[in-house]
Parts: structure tokens; C-alpha cells; sequence
């Protein structure tokens, strides 16, 4: 029994044979087969659910750093007991990861809540899996902590530095228009990721991880620290510690992320130019906890909260190198003023006290606040009869010269047409034309997979041409650069206005005003309406597919399934 007399430990939620103390018996009996002391089962409990596996290259050091996490939880005085929850290894999924997100998240809630632990350590870090353990935890809303993989290091070829995955597209663009041969992407497949950690730029890995350590979740300047570096498993060492610590106290999850520290989750995002991915995933989380985010809200904040992080896709460098300039701190400190500073976090200390002691920033990685790398956060939200509920643009990553445009439609109706048009020599486009591509959001067959980086056709490639305006309903990887509007609310598939749009339509983009305007009068919007088939999104019949098919909210809903909020 704890102090407050409430039972912990493997004395906690029991399983029901209809007698208590036959319950604790049997339980106790089945875990000494285990091999544990008496004096062991009568400590509580510290769960560390951890997403490793054979499908996830990020996550291949997890077992090094269980046992550190365990060391800081048998130090402090606790049983740390570790169990798997599935694993999201984001290149190993068919058809998106983020089909999964919600799965996971329902695994990590239930077995948090079904199985015996006071406190829970969620190991996490390949891109879906951090948003999937804070939207779990925090639906259980048991004492949690995170704790991620950490980025890759980089490694080099013929003198460049490499790191996955803004070089991996990068190389391929460069293989696509006939720069480099095939031995050559055959040598940089190989040197792109080559230690455990997740991906080595400010890539949607590293913005979850960032925004955790910002909504409070995570120990002070833990997220950046690579994966491979003595740091990460003393971080883990004092990750058990905390969690040990937590038992007992009110830190649950829905005393950490608040209204407020939602806010400042934004901010962060805004300043490190983070992954459009981090729109999603911050909207399902908060969306846990009854908080409700508006895009026009992140206007607002993105009109006042520079770019501060000279990372790639934006930037030159990797999550490393923001290690070794400060890392997440470093970046809080410089828009402190911006921040809601009493914001409570797991290790028991205001935000603002965490940032006290920041002595030295390398500044060539983390500008200070009035030397942005932009004077305007990374991503805008766009509206207009194109995106009633909303689109995002990453302006930090895309060619200002493109920002107020208007262009030809040259519409895909699918990822296959796109995949067996956008080469061919045949293509009625020119540089100036906007790609547009429907049927590929979370409503579609598709389940949003990052498609929204439509290639530069083939025949433009080879042109030159760098970026053009692309659009769709589709994710984009939060390690691209483009100039490229994403998640159009609502997608084609559930019968949003970017599947009414026609070759040869013409579309105006305005970043300025933050509009996304179809030029086409709503007389001819409606015939095309009336005369459009309807699409059947209710086409599988059992198992999680239907469930997904179902439940699944839009992008301005976080993707969540409507019964989770
Ligand atoms: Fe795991 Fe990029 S593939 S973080």
C-alpha cells in the first residue's frame, strides 16, 4: 500500500476472480516465476512501454536504453518493468504510418491503464510514435514521462556531410535530373542513415521531440541529444529516476499540457521551422485533453515568432549540431519573452526555471531573437473556397518568390495517376503552372500518406526547374523543401472542393492574405458537384480498416478517430 493507503504496485488493478486476496496471490505467485524477491513485488511499479522492433532501424539502441532507465528507476527505490506496445517504423508501413498513429495510441492508453504500474516511461521517437504515446498517455492520464531515441549522426560522403532525410531527397532530386548516376545513389543509399536514432534533421522526429520536451513532458535538453552520444542513456538513467519520482504526486499528463503549454508547444514549432507532421499530432494531443486549436490561432503566433533554428530542411544544419549549440533550451531561451513561463513540467520545475541556467548558445545554430534566420514563423494555415477548414504551407521551407501566384490547375486525380503521368514527356505543364493532386488525404484508400512533395515533372527537372506551387490534401515529410500546400481541409475523398478542381482551372495563392482561392464561380462548383459520383469510404468490411474508414477526423481534427477525442 502506498502512504495515502491506495494500493501500488502488483497490488494495483486487479484482475477479477471475484476475491481480492486470491487475486494478489495469484498474481504475486505468477510473477515470482519470474524470478523476482518479495521485497521486489512489494515496490511500485515503474512501466517503461518501449516501440522497438525488427521494422524499426530508429529505434535499434531501445535496449541499451531500457536498462538505463531501468538503473534510475532501481536507484530511486522502484521495479521497472518493461513491456512492448506495437512500433511505427516509418518507411516499413503500408500504406502511411499515420494509418497506425491511432492504433497505437489505443495500445499505449489500454495496456497503461489495464495493466499494474504507477508511473510510465513511453519510449518512443520514429515519427508517429512520440504523437501516439502523448495522446495515449494522456487519454489514460496516469503519471508519464517521454523519453526518445535521439537523432541519428551523420556521416560523410566525398567530403559532404549526410544525414537522413532532407540529403536523401536532396540526392534523389539530383539523381532525377541525370546529375548523378546510379553507382552514386547506390553509395548515398548506403551512408544515409548508418547509426540508430531517428532522423538526423529537424525532420518531424526531432519537431515531436522538441515540442515534448516544450509542453513539458520530457527532462530539460533532452531532446536533441543523438541517439549514439553517453548523454542519451544518462538521460534515460534520469528519466527512470523522474518517473519513480512522479508516483504519487499530481503530474499527470492533464496538469502538463494545458492550454497553455499548448501555446507554447506552437511557439516552438514556429521557431524551429518544424515539420508540417507537428500540426497534426499537436492538434490530436491537445484535442485528448478537450483542448481545442484553431489554425487562425496559429497565424497569429507564426506573425510573431521568428525562425530561429538554422537547421536543415531550412537551414545547414542537423539535430547534433543544435545538441552541441544548447539544444532545446538554447531555443526557449530566445524567445522567452514569447512563453508562458509558469507552466509546470515532470521533473517538478516551472519552464521558466529550466531555462535560468542557459549560459552559452552557439549562435551560427541558434540565432538570437532579433538576428532570425526569418522574421515569421516557419508555417502558415491558408483558407479559401479551395480549403474551407484550412490548408498548411511551410513558408520557412518553400521560394518566397512563388508566395503570391496565381496559376494553371494540372491536376492527378490519385497517387497512381500522378505516378504515371508526372514523367511523362506528354504532360501538358510549364514551371508556372500549380500541380495539384487529389484523393490522397485521410479520408482517401491512401490514408495521407507524405505525398504532398509532388516530384517536379521529369521534362521541368531536367529544365532546371527547382520548386513550383504544389498542392493537395496529402502529409509532406517534415525533412522536404518545397513550395508546397498540404493538408486541404476538407480532402477530396470526403468531398472537399480540391476534388471539384479541373485541369486548366485556375488557382490563386496568397500567402499575405492566407488564402487559397479556387478562380472558378460556384454555379459551375455545383454542377461539377452534382454531377461527381460519390466516392464509397466505407469500403472494408472488417478489423481496423473499417474502424479507421469510420471514425477518421479530418486534418484541422488532428486525424484523430472521432470516439478518442
Ligand atoms: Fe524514423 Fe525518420 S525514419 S525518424
Amino acid at each position: 500500500m502506498s502512504d495515502q493507503g491506495k494500493p501500488v504496485g502488483f497490488k494495483k488493478g486487479l484482475t477479477n476472480y471475484g476475491d481480492r486476496e486470491f487475486s494478489v496471490y495469484l498474481r504475486r505467485s505468477f510473477a515470482s516465476s519470474m524470478g523476482y524477491s518479495r521485497a521486489m513485488l512489494d515496490k511500485p511499479i515503474v512501466g517503461i512501454a518501449h516501440s522497438a522492433s525488427g521494422f524499426n532501424n530508429c529505434h535499434r539502441h531501445f535496449p541499451e536504453m531500457i536498462d538505463a532507465v531501468k538503473r534510475g528507476v532501481l536507484a530511486a527505490g522502484g521495479l521497472p518493468i518493461e513491456f512492448p506496445t506495437i512500433s511505427l517504423g516509418e518507411t516499413f508501413l503500408t500504406p502511411t504510418s499515420l494509418k497506425f498513429r491511432n492504433l497505437m495510441s489505443m495500445d499505449v492508453e489500454e495496456m497503461t491503464r489495464a495493466q499494474p504500474m504507477d508511473s510510465v516511461v513511453l519510449l518512443g521517437g520514429c515519427d508517429k510514435t512520440v504523437p501516439a504515446q502523448l495522446m495515449g498517455a494522456a487519454s489514460a492520464d496516469i503519471p508519464a514521462i517521454q523519453l526518445v531515441a535521439g537523432p541519428m549522426s551523420t556521416s560523410r560522403h566525398r567530403g559532404e556531410r549526410l544525414g537522413a532525410c532532407t540529403d536523401c531527397r536532396r540526392f534523389w532530386a539530383r539523381f532525377r535530373a541525370a546529375e548523378i548516376d546510379e553507382q552514386e545513389i547506390d553509395i548515398v543509399e548506403r551512408r544515409l542513415a548508418s547509426t540508430a536514432g531517428t532522423c538526423a534533421v529537424m525532420g518531424t522526429a526531432s519537431t515531436m521531440a522538441i515540442i515534448a520536451e516544450t509542453l513539458g513532458m520530457m527532462p530539460a535538453n533532452s531532446a536533441a541529444c543523438p541517439a549514439v552520444d553517453a548523454d542519451r542513456l544518462r538521460i534515460a538513467e534520469e528519466t527512470g529516476r523522474v518517473a519513480f519520482e512522479l508516483i504519487g504526486k499530481p503530474v499527470r499528463p492533464s496538469e502538463i499540457i494545458t492550454q497553455k503549454s499548448v501555446e507554447n508547444a506552437w511557439r516552438v514549432l514556429l521557431a524551429i521551422g518544424g515539420s508540417t507532421n507537428a500540426v497534426i499530432h499537436l492538434t490530436a494531443i491537445a484535442g485528448r485533453l478537450g483542448i481545442e486549436v484553431d489554425l487562425r490561432r496559429l497565424n497569429e503566433l507564426s506573425d510573431t515568432t521568428p525562425v530561429l533554428v538554422n537547421l536543415k530542411p531550412t537551414g545547414t544544419h542537423y539535430m547534433e549540431d543544435l545538441y552541441a549549440a544548447g539544444g532545446v533550451p538554447a531555443i526557449l531561451r530566445q524567445i522567452k519573452h514569447l512563453l508562458h513561463l509558469d507552466c509546470p513540467t515532470v521533473t517538478g520545475e516551472t519552464l521558466g526555471a529550466r531555462l535560468e541556467d542557459v549560459s552559452w548558445i552557439d549562435h551560427n545554430v541558434v540565432k538570437p531573437f532579433d538576428e532570425p534566420v526569418r522574421e515569421t514563423g516557419g508555417l502558415v494555415a491558408l483558407f479559401g473556397n479551395l480549403a474551407p477548414r484550412g490548408a498548411i504551407l511551410k513558408r520557412s521551407a518553400a521560394d518566397p518568390n512563388l508566395f503570391e501566384k496565381e496559376g494553371r490547375a494540372v491536376v492527378f486525380t490519385s497517387l497512381e495517376d500522378l505516378a504515371n503521368r508526372i514523367d511523362s514527356d506528354e504532360l501538358d505543364v510549364n514551371a508556372d503552372d500549380f500541380l495539384v493532386l487529389q484523393n490522397a488525404g485521410p479520408s482517401s484508400d491512401a490514408a495521407m500518406p507524405e505525398a504532398g512533395y509532388l516530384p517536379i515533372p521529369s521534362k521541368l527537372a531536367r529544365a532546371g526547374v527547382k520548386d513550383m506551387v504544389r498542392m493537395s490534401d496529402a502529409r509532406m515529410s517534415g525533412t522536404a523543401y518545397g513550395t508546397i500546400v498540404l493538408h486541404i481541409a476538407p480532402d477530396a475523398a470526403s468531398g472537399g472542393p480540391l476534388g471539384l478542381v479541373r485541369n486548366g482551372d485556375r488557382i490563386r495563392l496568397s500567402v499575405a492574405n492566407r488564402s487559397l482561392e479556387l478562380l472558378v464561380d460556384d454555379a459551375e462548383l455545383d454542377a461539377r458537384r452534382a454531377a461527381m459520383p460519390v466516392q464509397d469510404t466505407h469500403k472494408a468490411t472488417r478489423g481496423y480498416a473499417m474502424l479507421y474508414e469510420r471514425e477518421i477526423l479530418q486534418a484541422d481534427e488532428g486525424c484523430d478517430f472521432r470516439f478518442l477525442k
